[in-house]
C-alpha cells in the first residue's frame, strides 16, 4: 500500500482518482483548497465503501503546500506518490488577457506543480524513492487547432517541458516522475463550465477576433456533445501512481491526432490559422482542425 498525495481533489479527474486509488486499497491523501468543497468526495468515498484523509492544500500557498505535505508525512511516514492534479482552464484571445489571467492560470497550473514538487523532493531523496505523476493535456501541443486557449495550452506546455526536465534530474536519484495527458475531449468536469459558457458567450458577442471565437464555440460545443471519457483519464492516473515501472508518458487517447497535428509542417499550419478552407489542408492535421473547417464553411 503507497502513501498517495492528490491536489485538487474536490471535483472532477481529481475526486474520482483519489476514489479509484482508495479503492484499489492505496493510502490516499486527499487535498483541496477549500474543505467547505469536500462533501462531494465524502460521499463518492461512502459509496465506494472506501477511505480517504482530506486536507487543505491551496497550490498557490506554498505555507500551505509545506503544511499539507509535513502533515501526511508525521500521518503516514511517507510520501510515497505525489500527484499534481490542480489545474484551473483559461479561455479568451491573448490580446484580452489580462496579467492578473495569466497569472492566475501560470500560479495554479505550473507554479503550483513546482511547489508541491519542491514540497516533497528533499523528503524522496532522502529516502532515495518516490514518484510525482503531474496531469496535462492533449492541450500541450499547440498545433491541435484548438482556438483560444493560449494560457491554459501555454501553462500545459510549460508543464510538459518541465516534467521531462525533471525526469532527468531525478531519475538518477531513484525518484520516478509520469506525465500523464488527458484527451481535450475528456471533458465534464467542474472546470469545463465556466469555459464552455464563455465560449457560446463569445458567439453571441463577437470582437475583432470573431473567426477563432465562433471556430472556439463550435470547439466547445463538438466537446460538450460527445461521450465523457474522464473514467479513462482517471485509470491512466491511477495506473500512473500504482504500476511497478511506469512509462515517462501515458499519451491522450487521441495520440494519432496529436502525433498528426504534431507533423503539421509550418506552411499548412500558418495557412491553417488563417482560416484556409482547401480540402487537401485538412486530410491528414487529425484534432479539432476538421470542425473549423465546417466552421468557416458555414
Ligand atoms: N477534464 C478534462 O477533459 C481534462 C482533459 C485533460 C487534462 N485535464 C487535467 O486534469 C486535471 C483535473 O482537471 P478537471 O478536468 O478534473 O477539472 P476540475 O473539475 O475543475 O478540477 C480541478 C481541481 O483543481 C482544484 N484547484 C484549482 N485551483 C487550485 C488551487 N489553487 N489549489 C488546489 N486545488 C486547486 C479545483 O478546486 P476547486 O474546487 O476549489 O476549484 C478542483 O478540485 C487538470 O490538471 C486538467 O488540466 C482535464
Amino acid at each position: 500500500m503507497a502513501n498517495i498525495l492528490i491536489t485538487g481533489t474536490s471535483s472532477g479527474i481529481g475526486l474520482a482518482t483519489a476514489v479509484e486509488l482508495a479503492t484499489r486499497g492505496e493510502r490516499v491523501f486527499a487535498s483541496m483548497r477549500d474543505l467547505s468543497r469536500a462533501d462531494g468526495l465524502r460521499h463518492a468515498l461512502a459509496t465506494a465503501h472506501a477511505e480517504a484523509t482530506v486536507l487543505q492544500m491551496d497550490v498557490t500557498d506554498p505555507v500551505s503546500v509545506e503544511r499539507a505535505v509535513a502533515d501526511v508525512i508525521r500521518q503516514a511516514g511517507a510520501v510515497d506518490v505525489l500527484v499534481n492534479n490542480a489545474a484551473i482552464m483559461g479561455i479568451g484571445p491573448l490580446e484580452f488577457t489580462s496579467d492578473e489571467e495569466f497569472h492566475e492560470v501560470f500560479d495554479t497550473n505550473v507554479f503550483g506543480v513546482l511547489r508541491a514538487t519542491r514540497a516533497v523532493l528533499p523528503h524522496m531523496r532522502r529516502r532515495g524513492r518516490g514518484r510525482i505523476v503531474n496531469v496535462s493535456s492533449a492541450a500541450a501541443h499547440p498545433r491541435v487547432g484548438v482556438r483560444l486557449w493560449g494560457s491554459y495550452t501555454a501553462s500545459k506546455a510549460a508543464l510538459h517541458a518541465l516534467t521531462l526536465e525533471l525526469v532527468k534530474e531525478v531519475a538518477p536519484l531513484g525518484i520516478e516522475v509520469v506525465l500523464v495527458e488527458g484527451g481535450v475531449d475528456a471533458n465534464r468536469t467542474a472546470g469545463w463550465a465556466p469555459i464552455q459558457q464563455k465560449a457560446t458567450a463569445f458567439a453571441a458577442e463577437p470582437t475583432a477576433y470573431e473567426t477563432c471565437e465562433r471556430i472556439a464555440a463550435a470547439q466547445m460545443a463538438f466537446v460538450a456533445g460527445n461521450p465523457d471519457r474522464v473514467a479513462n483519464v482517471v485509470t491512466m492516473v491511477a495506473d500512473a501512481c500504482t504500476v511497478a515501472h511506469p512509462p515517462v508518458r501515458y499519451p491522450p487517447e487521441a495520440q494519432q491526432g496529436i502525433d498528426a497535428a504534431n507533423r503539421i509542417p509550418d506552411d499548412v499550419f500558418l495557412r491553417l490559422a488563417r482560416g484556409d478552407t482547401a480540402e487537401e489542408l485538412y486530410e491528414s492535421v487529425g484534432g479539432f482542425w476538421p470542425l473549423q473547417r465546417s466552421v468557416l464553411n458555414g
